[in-house]
């Protein structure tokens, strides 16, 4: 888990660097501000310690995401500018301030807004202070509900503790919503008691809908209907829009015709028949279903005595759930069909759901620069997709299985990251342009959700890429242009790429065979097989399909194939791995197992064994769980980083450093690894720095003593030296990382 934050870290540092619209204001420019009468979130500062530091860098990126809702971030030196009532003398300033105009709507201790969620949720709620009502006790909801009622439905979120990502989804709905539903917010167990929660300790985040608009008389109760789904902005969206679907829809034509709001938003749908002489009764029944239902079954009213109905009289009901056909049924009594649904039906749904959100846990962490530069920036555009096909339910198969290659884009126009990525996608098309064989589309999921469960599309954005004959591939790089770009020409190779005599191999590993992508990844990787008849070579075959779009493959199935052997310990069949023109090859011989396993065995050997890491390969590399031993060094290419490098290439050519994952970054090319540095140590050592990071067991963190010379022989004598537990940790990426959590 600790390597998956630290990789969220990793992005958001890389992503405060890239885009800064945090502003430095001097005495004249604050006084301006004061007048201007704008929203501004301002922190004073003097000193900088590392708690404050990581708080500024929080800051940095709460900017970006505040500016789309008018209010500006603004950063004040107090050694450099004193401001009077402010600037109040002391070292370590701990304070933020939220202005409108140049009246403190509040202040906030850096402890409570200590991260961009924090932020963004804290100071929304305090600018939306008369939209959100925030209420202890059930008798002031009662209170709020009363006013509601004959004028607005009420949103009431249940918000445990403070500042996490799903208090900012329901103050980011409130400020999108704020004018036409009434938002509550409460954070006691009382009003959980109150709304009926069984175990009303649970700290989980919680949302009901009440619906008191249609409620005319005080007396009368607003009826309230609970998300059941985690609280996030898709899911909040998704459920307004069910709450504003009609109770019951009446239809005269046969269930698989029929078309509710439901089906497009993957709820499932329930069909009741009513007969002329019971037609009352029928829709008193439709109607206390569809109030037990609401929110998770849609229902639907279908009356018999149309033509266009043709279901067999034995069925009184029916039931659709999403991706599924109708499935028709006798219904004895309401209350089996509510069991039904609760009991199996939504069951299995929502376990599938809980399931799928652990997997996809992780990839709204990793954003890459290039869309946290423009998250939110977008948010008003109007989507320009000229060179971007929008599909519909109605062309979305004719074309993904005629054209050669079709990517496809699922979106929701409601997620800030989508919307960001967009740009980046319309990018790779217009790059893309004018290439035969490769089309570029889209599908929004807010409206054909139909056509994004049928592709088991679950997470936004998802990038798939379809070929004729063969399964649609998941693109699973980072969301920005370079990568996805290239994985959509790597893609256009033929994965295996199936070469017939020794010399079109040594084409093939020396580059010569498509020269023109050794600017995407001068790595090839050749399976050699004795023949074609070869048990291993459809396992390969099938591994090299996965890996299409992210490696260039080879297959040499011959009985020349023997050849490329001499003189190696290796008995075929074998992987052989180069990493360009004139770099020695290494080989490795090839169990037989799965194509899966293949894949991810062929995936390990292409790591450079003693890699340079960037924000893109860094993914890759820690998937190997291996502790690292990370070698940073300076901007400039130094003679000391050269033999730095090279005294720790002798003892991993020995093999003496396995269990590591020995790797280096240079801060020229990857600024953020000095910003790891600092997180790691709490301060910048001298350059090169070797560091040993074990995330796995309890997250330490060893410097290699700057005092003593890097030279093969002291590593080794260090690495042995922490092993025994003589070193003293120098710092723990864990506190960092759960920082980030
Ligand atoms: C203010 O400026 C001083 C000197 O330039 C610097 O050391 C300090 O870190 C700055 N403080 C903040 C909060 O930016
Ligand atoms: C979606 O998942 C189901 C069940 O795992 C599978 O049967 C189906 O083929 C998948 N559909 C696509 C388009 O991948």
């Amino acid at each position: 888990m600790c390597i998956i934050y630290l990789i969220a870290i990793l992005f958001s540092l890389t992503a405060e660097q890239c885009s800064s619209k945090l502003i430095e204001d001097s005495s004249q420019s604050f006084t301006e501000r004061m007048h201007a009468g704008k929203t501004s979130f301002v922190y004073f500062g003097n000193h900088v310690n590392p708690t404050i530091k990581l708080f500024m860098e929080q800051l940095e990126m709460s900017a970006d995401a505040l500016e789309d809702y008018g209010i500006s971030v603004v950063k004040v030196n107090c050694s450099k500018d004193a401001i009077p009532n402010y600037c109040t003398g002391e070292e370590l300033m701990t304070k933020a301030y939220l202005f409108r105009g140049s009246e403190v709507l509040r202040s906030f201790d850096i402890d409570t807004v200590f991260d961009v969620n924090a932020i963004v949720s804290h100071v929304l709620f305090s600018v939306l202070f008369n939209e959100v009502r925030y209420v202890h006790t059930p008798a002031e909801l009662l209170r709020v509900e009363s006013t509601a009622k004959q004028n607005s439905d009420i949103v009431v979120g249940h918000i445990p503790v403070l500042g996490l990502p799903e208090h900012r989804a329901l103050m980011e709905t409130a400020f999108v919503y704020g004018t036409k539903y009434q938002f509550v917010q409460t954070t006691g167990s009382l009003v959980l008691k109150h709304m009926g929660v069984v175990d009303p300790s649970s700290s989980q985040a919680r949302l009901w809908f009440l619906h008191c608009k249609g409620i005319s008389r005080q007396s009368d109760p607003c009826p309230s209907t609970p998300m059941r789904k985690p609280l996030n902005t898709i899911n909040i969206h998704t459920f307004l829009q069910l709450m504003e679907a009609p109770l019951v829809t009446e239809e005269v034509v046969d269930p698989s015709e029929v078309d509710v709001v439901h089906m497009h938003l993957g709820v499932p749908v329930l069909y009741l028949f009513s007969q002329p002489q019971t037609e009352h009764l029928d829709r008193a029944t439709a109607q206390t279903l569809a109030m037990q239902l609401r929110g998770e079954v849609g229902v639907v009213l279908i009356h018999r005595n149309s033509p266009n109905v043709e279901t067999p009289l034995k069925y009184n009901a029916a039931y659709r759930l999403p991706q599924e056909d109708v499935k028709y049924f006798t219904l004895k009594s309401t209350d089996d069909v509510v069991k039904l649904f609760k009991e199996e039906l939504l069951q299995d749904h929502k376990l599938e759901e809980e399931e799928e959100d652990e997997e996809h846990w992780s990839d709204p962490d990793i954003l890459d620069d290039e869309v946290s530069e423009s998250v939110y920036r977008d948010r008003d555009l109007m989507l320009d997709l000229e060179s971007v096909v929008e599909l519909t339910s109605d062309t979305f198969q004719k074309t993904v299985t005629q054209d050669e290659i079709t990517v496809v884009l699922f979106y929701f126009k409601w997620d800030a990251v989508c919307m960001a990525f967009i740009q980046s996608y319309i990018e790779v098309a217009d790059a893309l342009e004018g290439m035969n064989g490769v089309h570029l589309a889209a599908v929004n999921c807010g409206e054909y959700t139909d056509i994004c469960s049928d592709q088991n599309v679950t997470s936004f954005p998802t990038v798939l890429i379809y070929q004729p004959m063969s399964a649609a591939q998941l693109y699973r790089g980072m969301l920005g242009t370079k990568s996805l770009h290239r994985f959509i020409l790597l893609s256009l190779v033929s994965s295996p790429t199936h070469l017939s005599s020794s010399a079109e191999v040594m084409s093939f590993l020396e580059g010569d065979l498509y020269s023109k992508h050794v600017y995407l990844t001068p790595v090839r990787v050749l399976g050699l097989f004795s023949s074609t008849h070869d048990t291993g070579v459809t396992s390969f075959e099938e591994a090299a399909r996965i890996l299409r779009g992210e490696t260039i493959l080879g297959l040499f199935a011959h009985k020349d194939a023997e050849q490329w052997m001499e003189g190696l310990s290796v008995n075929l069949p074998a992987l052989l791995v180069s990493r360009g023109p004139g770099v020695p090859h290494e080989v490795y011989s090839l169990p037989s197992s799965s194509p899966t396993d293949l894949a991810s065995l062929i995936q390990r050997v292409k790591l450079d064994r003693f890699a340079e890491l960037t924000v893109e390969n860094l993914p890759w590399y820690l998937e190997l769980g291996k502790p690292l031993l990370l070698l940073f060094i300076g901007k400039e290419d130094s003679t000391e980083s050269t033999e730095a490098l090279a005294e720790i290439k002798q003892p991993l050519s020995a093999g003496q450093l396995d269990f590591f994952l020995p790797c280096w970054i240079h801060l020229g090319r990857t600024p953020v690894g000095r910003s790891i540095l600092e997180k790691y140590l709490g301060f910048v050592p001298p350059l090169p720095a070797l560091v040993m990071s074990r995330l796995k067991t309890g997250g330490e963190v060893f410097l290699f003593p700057p005092e003593r010379l890097l030279m093969a022989k002291n590593i080794l004598q260090w690495i042995q030296d922490v092993e025994n537990g003589q070193e003293q940790p120098a710092g723990k990426s864990r506190e960092l990382v759960n920082r980030g959590v």
